[in-house]
């Protein structure tokens, strides 16, 4: 079966994109390839991960390029570049307009670290989201992959799996819990199964 095109967009560390990476290496995901890396950082460790693993890395800030507009239009032309047919959000900070997302229905995965649809939406990202689980005074959380559509969070759930919260958690002990035990195996899946659903839709 061909495998399917997939770019990985990030903004920071990149610990999702390795497990991808390492997946890939590992044959776990092996209905796709990760040809292509967009940072929105120029700075995000991300990028150094992609290379390491010799994926071409580009760069788009929306700050730079002016406005959301130009911003979805630049990484829409390097997708187009790549052939890519499936994009996987991997710690990208920035919300994707309506236009953008209606172009790729079931074509775009979040990572997102909570159970949606508990600590999620806007403002809701990285250890924000884990400092609210503890404000809150959740036993359980854990991690989601979801479609996305126009709504920030709101997209088809595809997977989740739950994470205890244990005493004397702080927001960093409680994220590394979440992404070891939750975000790191489901994310790689998620991703398998719809390269899956699209190798077997180009063979029909
Ligand atoms: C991950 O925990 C991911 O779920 C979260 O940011 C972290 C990125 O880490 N994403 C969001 O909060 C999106 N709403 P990483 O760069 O090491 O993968």
């Amino acid at each position: 079966m061909v495998k399917t095109k997939i770019a990985v967009l990030v903004s920071g560390g990149g610990t999702n994109l390795q497990a991808l990476l390492d997946a890939q290496e590992s044959g776990l995901l092996d209905a796709g390839e990760i040809v292509l890396v967009i940072s929105s950082n120029a700075s995000a460790y991300a990028l150094e991960r992609a290379e390491k693993a010799g994926v071409p890395g580009l760069v788009y800030s929306r700050k730079d390029l002016g406005n959301q507009e130009a911003f979805e239009a630049a990484i829409s032309r390097a997708l187009e570049e790549y052939g890519i047919e499936l994009i996987i959000l991997a710690g990208f900070m920035s919300i994707l307009s309506g236009d953008f997302t209606r172009q790729w229905p079931r074509r775009i995965l979040n990572v997102h670290p909570s159970l949606i649809p508990a600590f999620c939406g806007k403002g809701f990202y990285g250890l924000k989201v884990h400092e609210a689980a503890l404000a809150y005074g959740v036993k359980l959380t854990g991690a989601t992959v979801h479609f996305v559509n126009e709504v920030p969070d709101g997209g088809e759930i595809l997977l989740q799996r739950a994470v205890e919260v244990q005493p004397g958690d702080t927001p960093e002990l409680l994220q590394r819990r979440v992404m070891e035990q939750a975000e790191w195996l489901l994310l790689p899946r998620a991703a398998q199964m719809i390269s899956e659903e699209i190798g077997k839709g180009k063979e029909t």
